[in-house]
């Protein structure tokens, strides 16, 4: 995998406008929750358009090494005998989540409530990564868990046989801590509540609610989302249509903004109102951004987006919009270097625990090709453009972090000089077929 394997570095250069049509893969996120609700759901359940990427690869394996059947029927197309909720037994080997986040924290709140010991770990970027925001909550339930400092990976979980159930105030705008703790008061009697006080992605909400959970959100005066689930529900298998992924097709769209002549539609785009704060902000710099063809798709709203060229300028994004486009930084921060005027990003204190630290990637690389960035406060990033591409010519550390490799690829396309990138394997964790699909476009990127 990633970690392992020699590295493999590519360089993009411009060659002209991006023309055509794409359609990205499918959602991680959903993806990810497909396969974890149809290993708990009795019966079958069947899932269309999974991401195949490595992430969920290795969610795939972690349920099948805790009993389900999952089965890869074709591209995108798989099938899940579920154990019923519950039901899930001990793994005879380490869980290896790789360089997924939210594999590793969404299972260790499954694990938390079923009476086996697990041990999980996974790649150098995610054995880095905090896991004391899901260990203290899951605790509360009864869970012991034994990490390193920070309750870091490889750690054993050792799930509680009598669970108690939580009423839970999240410190952190999370969806994985949220689902984290949801799906620990799946196999819990009585009724499991959390409390987040700015809204995060709700995919897990939406889905439990579709495998058949009972599970509430209701908003309170302060604005706080107020979830609550009654624990030991009998889930029932379900066809899963999964659309695709807004944070992947992040990537063409914001090349075909900065690179001058381009015209492209991406198909198929999920547009859960939680997800979409980039393409909100892209709008208010200018963007051509259109939606086709909107309509909903197993309960998920989708479009198609048609994006053209356009001169960019700079904005405020405020702090409150960084949990519906967490992921979406780097990628913005590389339009915002192409823009003309300041484009000020608040309250980005998350990116230095995601993947890599990405407020210091897209900084400081940022600045090797040219651009006049700064981070101000600590979690503001601050980049100034000239309404010109900034000039290239650097060759950026990816450090396992397939969006920081993606974003610098894209800068590439309309830098004076080329933009290379030190190992590209860790973008097929999340959008496997990304150079391909944007050398189709009319993208130059290639290894040498
Ligand atoms: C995710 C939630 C986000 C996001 C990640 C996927 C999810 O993480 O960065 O890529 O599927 O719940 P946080 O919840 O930690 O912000």
């Amino acid at each position: 995998m990633s970690s392992s394997e020699a590295p493999q570095p590519l360089w993009s250069r411009p060659r002209g406008a991006l023309k055509g049509t794409l359609t990205v893969p499918g959602d991680k996120s959903i993806s990810h929750r497909a396969l974890m609700f149809g290993a708990l759901a009795l019966g079958e359940t069947t899932v269309e358009g999974l991401l195949e990427g490595e992430d969920v690869l290795r969610t795939a394996q972690a349920m099948r090494q805790l009993g389900a059947t999952v089965e890869r029927l074709g591209e995108g197309s798989w099938r899940l005998q579920g154990r019923g909720v519950g039901g899930l037994c001990e793994p005879d080997d380490v869980l290896d989540m790789g360089n997924s986040g939210t594999g590793a924290r969404l299972l260790m709140g499954l694990l938390a409530t079923h009476p086996f010991t697990s041990v999980l770990t996974g790649d150098a970027s995610l054995r880095k990564r905090p896991m004391a925001r899901v260990t203290v909550p899951l605790s509360h339930f009864g869970a012991t868990f034994t990490g390193r400092s920070g309750g870091r990976l490889p750690l054993a979980v050792t799930g509680t046989a009598t669970p108690v159930p939580q009423t839970y105030e999240l410190p952190v705008a999370s969806a994985q801590v949220k689902s984290a703790v949801l799906l620990a008061g799946l196999n819990t009697p009585g009724v499991t509540t959390v409390i987040e006080p700015e809204a995060t992605r709700d995919h897990s909400e939406l889905m439990l609610r579709a495998f058949g959970a009972d599970l509430t959100v209701s908003v309170r005066d302060d604005g706080a989302r107020v979830i609550t689930l009654v624990g030991q529900p009998e889930l029932t298998g379900r066809a899963v249509k999964v659309p695709g992924d807004p944070s992947s097709a992040a990537f063409p769209v914001v090349a075909a903004l900065i690179v001058p002549g381009s015209h492209i539609v991406v198909r198929n785009v999920g547009m859960n109102p939680l997800r979409t704060g980039l393409f909100t902000t892209l709008l208010e710099m200018g963007a051509d951004i259109k939606l086709v063809n909107e309509r909903e798709e197993a309960g998920e709203p989708v479009a198609d987006l048609e994006v053209r060229y356009s001169a960019l300028k700079g904005v405020t994004v405020p702090p409150e919009r960084a949990p519906s486009m967490i992921d979406e930084y780097p990628i913005l921060s590389v339009a915002a270097a192409c823009a003309s005027g300041e484009t000020r990003m608040l309250g980005l204190a998350e990116l230095r625990v995601k993947e890599s630290d990405r407020l210091a990637a897209m900084a400081d690389g940022l600045k090797a090709c040219g651009a006049d960035t700064e981070v101000a406060e600590n979690d503001t990033l601050v980049v100034r453009g000239t309404g010109q591409p900034p000039r290239g010519g650097a060759m950026i550390p990816v450090n396992l972090d397939h969006r920081i490799g993606m974003s610098y690829l894209v800068l590439g396309m309309t830098t004076a000089e080329a933009v290379g990138i030190d190992d590209a394997s860790a973008i097929a964790t999340s959008f496997p077929g990304f150079a391909d699909m944007m050398i189709e476009l009319g993208a130059d990127i290639h290894g040498a």
